[in-house]
């Protein structure tokens, strides 16, 4: 298994299964900046789209089951920011369809992708975090 580098300490929600998936969402959303200045091709972003996707909706589910498993009394205002997610998503995946300056499209992944999903976790998530461990020393 790989280590667990990519996240600052400041993006540690201490979830070990939580953090294990935000450490793969950053590592590869960073590989996929570095992939757009590679000359990629449709096929490339195509494959790497697919399994975001599929990574993505794992994640935010994983996150979800926690806040029904231990009746979260913010989950309606998490789950919202994650349906937010995907309007960033939907636009910057347009962008690639579109083939849109590369310059463009990273710095779109990086605003709108990248810096909004590590300033949820140090919102959201940590709150969510906070919630769980504070729910399990009750018990
Ligand atoms: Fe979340």
């Amino acid at each position: 298994m790989k280590d667990t580098n990519s996240l600052t300490e400041e993006l540690f929600t201490g979830i070990p299964e939580i953090d294990e998936q935000h450490d793969q969402l950053i590592s590869q959303l960073s590989n996929l900046n570095t992939l757009l200045f590679q000359g990629f091709t449709v096929k490339d972003v195509n494959i790497f789209l697919n399994y975001l996707d599929n990574y993505i909706a794992l994640h935010f589910l994983t996150e979800e089951n926690y806040m029904h498993r231990f009746k979260y009394k913010n989950a309606d205002e998490h789950k919202q920011e994650h349906k937010n997610f995907y309007e960033n998503y939907t636009y910057f995946k347009k962008l690639l369809e579109e083939e849109a300056d590369v310059n463009i499209v990273s710095s779109t992944l990086n605003s709108k992708i990248i810096q909004w999903l590590e300033n949820h976790l140090k919102t959201q998530d940590k709150k969510l975090a906070n919630f769980l461990f504070s729910t399990n020393n009750e018990n």
